[in-house]
């Protein structure tokens, strides 16, 4: 798509205009005001508040052809008021409430003069040692892209450009150290890692960054294939790409670039359109274009997707953000706090939870009770730090300062030194209950804050155990930038509620659930029983050997496996911890009634799944209802089960309701053996569910092969797969 704007601006701009427009540049202070005021320029990361709106008024004041800027910065869960970490946001399963979360963010982020944010993080992880899973939704491709297209939606709908990244594969960083070498093979690329990318791209996403990672050989910020090859050309993507921090000159170190003139060559080549912090384009294009190792289509290309987004955002007209109503604070910390309640995941109740107001007297312990920053979790450079919440602030609010007593027991998440143990414990003996709060503090996750060990750290553990002893029952609120092995937490807590990094209203949106309202969030994420176990995800391959699922290590003793050799560990039980989508509440749900109709599906056709969901407990409460589907025969092996849709559903005590879902073919759709999106006919099986390892279930049948289960049938395939991508 062209525009006139864009064509006259190209038309009169020299060549280092347009190589500005390509380069992104983090200023000090106000020490890059002639390289904007020159046109040097086509964004800014980093700059907030007064700098933002000064350099952009240099922009588009006193450059030679007045273009605005983009200012970008990592809003990635917020900015002065600070949501849940995004893995956190999947747990609520909740798309609405994250694409309002993400709108309030963009408002406030654009009261700043930003007008770009490095979001959503679209990586699948299913390995937790990851540091930046913090900052996914977690191991479900579907879940990944329902919420990633809210958060677009949220972010763009706001006059802010959302960027899906890190395009691809950098969540199956090895060994979940961070920028290590990734492989992925093509059926698992196109079935888990890209589906959130094609999803935000479909959605309108302005922007995608590339990832740090190697792919099977090529780093992402080099990779022709999937960059120019899929993103844009298949799938039409016609904004603007964008490196990650010096990941373009970072190529040379992974050695497919010999300098920086290489690298600049590689990149832009590959069809990315901007450089992030590094200046290889700065200095090498132009040498590069007169020696036609980078064509003039290629750069003016280019430079049009970087003009066509700020177009798009309408910064030619308001360069300093479209008028918007005042941000009221009271409405952003009221979505906090609903959000961070709906995050929350309550991982065992042993008769205790709720705790009603008219519980005794509470001991607050532990080194994350009154801990404001690290209940907020990586990135939140722009939080109002005077505006976060604890967890024994929620709790003095409700029941006020004479029957809450705090010990922090410990005084950093990783510390060993047990000198604060006589004082929490001396605080449970004289309380009816111990508000124990632990887990990882904010700076064990994030970007290259990985960890072998996925226990809690430090003397936490031993502090719990304490406690337990004294008999008085203990409630385990643990705070994590991820999946935590929590089964020794689990044995000792009379209940257990994972909070995951909750945000500014982190406390009182806990305070909230510990005294009725019933949790409603769900794992997006398996939780292991140890690291041993990793990877382990809920929507893995079958084997020929399958171990019982009902066991920790005794084989089925099918007639299949008469070898006794099964698909489990000698010294680890095979089965997860707590499985995908794993949540409890107050109240108890019953699914019964199952009826697919019909239930053979035809191409083009819709089949309803529909079933009775009964809140059979005595307080109301919220259902998220889960929908998977098994192909039982293929060409190729298929997951044992795939999230297919989902809803919250939330009902009164006693209460029931006819919940329905419609399935579609295409939901069916797979990657051949071709290489070609495919949905074969045959038998399929069907759950509805409150987790990934239960539910009613029922099969059904698909019953005619097409080769193009979106377009139409009996036409040459359009999904097909060129042979040169991976
Ligand atoms: C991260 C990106 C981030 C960028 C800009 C990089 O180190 O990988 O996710 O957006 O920095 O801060």
């Amino acid at each position: 798509m062209s525009s006139s704007r864009i064509d006259s601006l190209l038309a009169e701009m020299t060549l280092a205009e347009k190589i500005g427009q390509l380069c992104q540049v983090q200023p000090h202070g106000r020490d890059q005001e002639d390289l904007v005021r020159a046109g040097g320029a086509g964004s800014l990361i980093n700059v907030v508040g007064d700098d933002a709106y000064h350099y952009q008024w240099l922009a588009v004041e006193h450059s030679r052809l007045r273009i605005p800027l983009l200012l970008g910065r990592d809003v990635i869960h917020g900015f002065s008021t600070v949501f849940p970490i995004p893995l956190g946001q999947a747990a609520s399963f909740d798309p609405p409430s994250v694409r309002e979360a993400a709108a309030t963010a963009a408002r406030q982020a654009a009261g700043a003069g930003v007008n770009w944010t490095f979001s959503p993080m679209l990586d699948v992880v299913r390995d937790p040692r990851w540091g930046r899973v913090a900052e996914s939704f977690g191991e479900d491709p579907l879940l990944a892209s329902r919420l990633g297209v809210a958060m677009v939606e949220g972010y763009q709908g706001e006059g802010v450009a959302a960027c899906a990244k890190h395009f691809v594969g950098y969540g199956a960083a090895q060994g979940g150290r961070d920028y290590s070498e990734t492989a992925i093979p093509p059926r698992q690329l196109h079935e888990v890692y890209l589906p959130p990318f094609e999803a935000a791209v479909a959605a309108g996403a302005l922007t995608v960054m590339t990832g740090f990672n190697d792919l099977d050989g090529l780093p992402m910020s080099g990779h022709a294939p999937l960059v120019q090859g899929l993103l844009k050309d298949r799938w039409g993507f016609d904004g603007l790409v964008v490196s990650d921090w010096n990941s373009i000159t970072e190529m040379a170190v992974h050695g497919t670039a010999a300098d920086a003139s290489e690298c600049a060559r590689q990149s832009i080549v590959a069809g990315l359109d901007m450089e992030m912090a590094s200046s290889s384009w700065r200095h090498h294009l132009e040498a590069l274009l007169e020696r036609g190792a980078v064509s003039p289509q290629r750069l003016d290309d280019a430079v049009r997707r970087v003009l066509r987004v700020k177009e798009r955002l309408g910064l030619f007209e308001t360069p300093y953000g479209r008028s918007r109503p005042a941000e009221t604070p009271a409405t952003a910390a009221f979505q906090a706090r609903q959000l961070a309640r709906r995050s929350c995941v309550l991982l065992e109740n042993h008769a205790l939870l709720p705790l009603g107001e008219n519980v005794g007297r509470v001991a607050v312990v532990g080194p994350l009770a009154d801990a404001g920053h690290d209940q907020l979790g990586c990135w939140v450079f722009d939080a109002d730090h005077g505006a976060t919440h604890s967890v024994l602030a929620g709790i003095r609010e409700r029941l006020g300062d004479r029957r809450v007593s705090f010990e922090r027991g410990l005084d950093r998440c990783r510390s060993d030194d047990e000198h604060g143990f006589q004082a929490a414990l001396d605080a449970a003996r004289s309380a009816d209950v111990v508000v124990l709060c632990i887990g990882e503090d904010a700076g064990l996750s994030g970007e290259a804050h990985c960890r072998a060990f996925i226990e809690l750290p430090g003397a936490q553990q031993r502090l719990l155990d304490q406690l337990a002893a004294t008999g008085v029952p203990v409630v385990a609120v643990v705070f994590t930038g991820r999946p935590l092995a929590l089964g020794a937490v689990a044995d000792k807590a009379r209940a257990l509620l994972l909070a995951w990094h909750p945000g500014s209203l982190g406390g009182p949106a806990i305070a909230d659930l510990l005294f009725g309202e019933s949790p409603s969030g769900r794992l997006p994420m398996t939780l292991p029983r140890s690291v041993g176990q990793i990877p382990l995800y809920y929507n893995h391959k079958n084997t020929g050997r399958p171990p019982d699922p009902d066991s920790p290590r005794v084989p089925s003793g099918t007639p299949l496996d008469p070898s006794g050799f099964f698909a489990a560990y000698l010294d680890e039980d095979h089965r997860p911890q707590y499985p995908f989508g794993y949540g409890l509440g107050y109240t108890r749900f019953e699914y019964a009634d199952l009826e697919l109709t019909p239930n053979v599906l035809a191409p083009g056709g819709t089949l309803a799944a529909s079933f009775t969901l009964r809140n059979v407990g005595a307080r109301a409460g919220t259902e998220v209802v889960q929908l998977y589907v098994q192909d039982l025969v293929a060409s190729v092996t298929r997951p044992v089960r795939e999230l297919k849709d989902f809803r919250r559903v939330s009902l009164e005590a006693g209460e029931s309701r006819r919940i329905e879902f419609e399935l579609r073919g295409e939901q069916l759709a797979f990657r051949g053996l071709e290489g070609e999106r495919i949905v074969e006919p045959g038998r399929f099986r069907l759950w509805l569910a409150a987790h990934s390892q239960t539910g009613l279930s029922a099969e059904f049948e698909y019953a005619e092969r097409i080769a193009d289960p979106v377009g139409q049938r009996d036409e040459a395939p359009t999904e097909e797969v060129p042979a040169e991508l991976p």
